[in-house]
């Protein structure tokens, strides 16, 4: 079966992917499946309890301000125009593996990706679409596991930081993949002359080594991406290993360190993490931030329509 698109994806990138920020080209962006129409549908018609809508206040370390809303009963298109007019970011969770005129997407970058990298072998991978209105912005983060996003639709600005001691201390790292719902990233402006700056264009892709610390601005006009979360093995191992030793330090005062650790030793602590999983040592549910805190409204001023309880926290 021949791809639906096509990656100018060189010999380089593939050497550098996972090691170092990397960017490529792609012929998504042609595709009818991004038109505003086919926004519209999936918008309609995407389970909802797999679609997240949130809105924000734009700043570098604003993870307080970022929080979920509630879509109502408004058609596809009001939400597509609530998108384009307000200050919203929509995630349509899984649609790449979810719909199946999106599932050939993922199925042709991983062959794609494969190609040019034999040692391409995700052992899970989700595509989701993100849909976000010219004004939208995502704060200082890691995500826990690797990430690809391709963009589409619109014009961004990512900032990608090294994962360092300054820009985010292994303790921290330790404590978001202990939490699942622990998002909290503690941001220091000091950090912005380590930054990669890129410009993202539809038909761009980029990709950044594992838990490296990002945040994006939508530079004026509506973004569409697919954001494609994946993990292999390397990833599920080093993943154990942080989440064993953040166990270590908190439970048994060591003080360990990932970058130290031979591949035997995390390969151990893999396995340590698994058996403490077992144990419920590991909270997972922790931190759980649950809860619409606005409604959509196309008709107001960032197409939000706050409760009264987040006012009253707000003022
Ligand atoms: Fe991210």
């Amino acid at each position: 079966m021949s791809e639906q698109f096509t990656i100018d994806f060189t010999e380089e990138t593939g050497t550098s992917f996972k090691q170092k920020p990397v960017v490529w080209q792609h012929s998504l962006a042609t595709s009818s499946l991004f038109s505003d129409e086919a926004l519209i549908w999936l918008i309609e018609n995407h389970p909802r309890d797999h679609a997240d809508f949130c809105t924000m206040d734009r700043g570098a370390s604003d993870r307080a301000s970022w929080r979920g809303g509630d879509p109502g009963s408004h058609s596809g298109a009001e939400l597509l125009k609530a998108v384009r007019q307000g200050r919203l970011w929509i995630n349509l969770r899984k649609t790449c593996n979810i719909h199946p005129q999106y599932q050939a997407i993922l199925h042709d970058m991983t062959t794609q990706l494969r190609d040019k990298m034999p040692g391409f072998k995700p052992t899970s991978m989700m595509g989701g679409l993100l849909i976000s209105s010219p004004t939208a912005a995502v704060p200082y983060h890691i995500d826990r596991s690797d990430v690809m996003l391709w963009h589409i639709r619109g014009h961004k600005r990512l900032w990608v930081y090294p994962l360092n001691e300054e820009t985010l201390p292994e303790r921290e790292v330790e404590e978001i993949l202990l939490h699942e719902h622990n998002d909290d990233v503690p941001y220091n402006p000091a950090v912005e002359n380590q930054a990669m700056v890129l410009d993202l264009e539809p038909g761009m892709a980029v990709s950044w080594p594992l838990h490296g610390p990002h945040r994006v601005e939508n530079l004026g006009d509506l973004n569409v991406s697919i954001t494609v979360e994946w993990s292999g093995m390397p990833t599920v191992i080093q993943n154990g290993a942080h989440i064993t030793n953040g166990i270590l330090r908190r439970k048994l005062g060591m003080n360990p360190q990932v970058e130290n650790q031979g591949a035997i030793s995390r390969f151990v602590r893999f396995a340590a993490s698994r058996v403490l999983r077992k144990m419920k040592l590991v909270d997972a549910k922790a931190a759980c931030k649950q809860g619409y805190e606005f409604e959509v409204d196309p008709d107001q001023k960032n197409a939000v329509t706050e409760y009264e309880a987040h006012s009253e926290r707000a003022a």
